[in-house]
C-alpha cells in the first residue's frame, strides 16, 4: 500500500491519470474545479484536443525487441530524460495553497521540465532554490516594456534557459463554469514574479489590467532581440503563423488553443501539429499541448513531429488531489506509460517514434 496519500482525506493514491481527474473533481471546491477543468465558450475544443488524438490509429512495428528502450531525448539541443514537461499555468495557489512551489518540485523530482507561467505561484527566487530544476519562463508582455525587460532578464538570472511567449490570450476567453460558479482571481496575492523584481505595484488587478492586447510581430521581434536565450511562441495553429515565428528569430512554436480555454471551435492540436511540422521542416522546435493524458498521446505527438508535449490539467489534478506527490505520480504514469507503449509500437528510442507508426501518413 501507498503511504502518499491524498490530502486531508488519507486514502492511497489514484492509480490512473483519469482516477486523478476524479478525485481531483471531488475534493476541489466547485469554483477552483470549473477554473482547471472548464474551458471557453461550449467546451468543444476541449472535447475536440481530447478526441482527436485518440482518432489517430497506431501501426505497431512487429518483431522489434523492446530492451534497451530510452525516453531520453534533446528539445532545443539540451538533453531531456524523457519528452513530458509541464505546462505553464497561473494561480496554482487556488489548487494548492500551501505550498507555491509544489509543481516546480515535482518537475525536478521527476526529471521533467517545467514551464513558469508570468502569473505561477512561485517567485524566482523561489525557483532558483530548487535543486534540479530545469525551467523555462512563460512570459506574457506588458504594456510597460521595462517589466517586460525586467521578467525575461531576472528570470535569465534566475536559470530560465528559454522564454516561452503565449501568444493566445489577447483577452480573456469566455469562460462558462467560472460564470456559473461566480469564481474570480480577486483576491489572489500580488504577482509573485512580478513582485519579485521590485515592481512598484505587484497587486493583481493592476499588473493584470496592463497586460498587452495589442501584440504584434514586432512585440516577438524586440523580445528575439532582448532575450540571451531562445525564444518559443506558444499557441500557434497556423502554418503560416509559425513559419513567420521563425523567421522573426523565434526558435520555434508550441502548437497550442491554450488546452480550449481561449478560442472555442480552435482547430484541435493534434490536427494543426502535422500541418505545422511540415510547413517548418525542421527549421524550428515544434512542441504541443493540449489534452495529452497517456503515454499513448505523447508517442503520437512524437511520431507526428513534436520534439515534446505538455501536461496542464494532469499535473493540476496531481497537485489538487496530493501536492508535490500528486503531481510527481501523475508525471511518473505518463512517463511509464510512454515507456511501455514504446515497446508496444516497437520504438527502442524516441528518435524511432516517426509517421509511419500513425495510419494514414
Ligand atoms: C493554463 N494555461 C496557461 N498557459 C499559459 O501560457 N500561461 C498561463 O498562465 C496558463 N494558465 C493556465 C491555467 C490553467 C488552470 C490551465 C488549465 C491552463 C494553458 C496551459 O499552459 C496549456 O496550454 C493547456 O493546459 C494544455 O492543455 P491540457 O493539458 O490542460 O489539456
Amino acid at each position: 500500500m501507498d503511504f502518499l496519500v491524498v490530502h486531508n482525506v488519507g486514502m492511497p493514491l489514484p492509480r490512473t491519470v483519469e482516477d486523478f481527474a476524479k478525485v481531483f473533481a471531488v475534493v476541489e471546491p466547485e469554483g477552483v474545479e470549473g477554473y482547471v477543468d472548464g474551458a471557453a465558450g461550449h467546451g468543444i475544443t476541449l472535447s475536440r484536443n481530447r478526441e482527436a488524438w485518440d482518432a489517430l490509429e497506431l501501426l505497431p512495428r512487429a518483431l522489434r525487441g523492446p530492451d534497451d528502450r530510452s525516453t531520453v531525448t534533446t528539445v532545443l539541443g539540451v538533453e531531456e530524460q524523457h519528452p513530458v514537461f509541464v505546462a505553464p499555468v497561473g494561480f496554482q495557489q487556488y489548487v494548492s495553497g500551501d505550498d507555491p512551489t509544489a509543481s516546480a518540485q515535482a518537475a525536478a523530482d521527476s526529471g521533467a521540465r517545467y514551464l513558469q507561467s508570468t502569473f505561477g505561484s512561485a517567485s524566482f527566487t523561489e525557483l532558483e532554490a530548487i535543486e534540479g530544476l530545469r525551467w523555462w519562463f512563460q512570459l506574457y508582455v506588458f504594456t510597460d516594456e521595462g517589466l517586460n525587460r525586467a521578467l525575461v532578464e531576472r528570470a535569465i538570472a534566475a536559470g530560465a534557459s528559454a522564454i516561452v511567449f503565449t501568444v493566445d490570450l489577447a483577452t480573456l476567453g469566455h469562460r462558462d463554469r467560472d460564470i456559473h460558479t461566480g469564481f474570480t482571481l480577486r483576491g489572489a496575492r500580488p504577482v509573485p514574479c512580478v513582485a519579485d523584481i521590485g515592481h512598484h505595484d505587484p497587486r493583481l488587478a493592476p499588473v493584470w489590467a496592463s497586460l498587452d492586447s495589442d501584440i504584434s510581430w514586432s512585440t516577438l521581434e524586440s523580445l528575439v532581440e532582448n532575450s540571451s536565450v531562445p525564444v518559443l511562441v506558444k499557441g500557434v495553429l497556423r502554418s503560416d503563423d509559425a513559419v513567420r515565428c521563425v523567421d522573426s528569430g523565434a526558435s520555434g512554436v508550441i502548437v497550442s488553443n491554450h488546452g480550449g480555454r481561449q478560442l472555442d471551435t480552435a482547430v484541435a492540436t493534434a490536427t494543426a501539429l502535422p500541418r505545422v511540422v511540415d510547413a517548418l521542416d525542421g527549421a524550428g522546435e515544434v512542441l504541443v499541448d493540449g489534452g495529452i493524458r497517456s503515454g499513448i498521446d505523447v508517442i503520437k505527438a512524437l511520431s507526428l513531429g513534436a520534439s515534446a508535449v505538455l501536461a496542464g490539467r494532469p499535473a493540476l489534478w496531481g497537485l489538487g488531489v496530493a501536492g508535490r506527490d500528486g503531481v510527481s505520480e501523475v508525471l511518473r504514469l505518463l512517463v511509464e506509460d510512454l515507456a511501455t507503449s514504446m515497446a508496444l509500437v516497437g520504438a527502442r528510442s524516441i528518435s524511432e517514434l516517426t509517421r509511419d507508426l500513425i495510419d494514414g501518413y
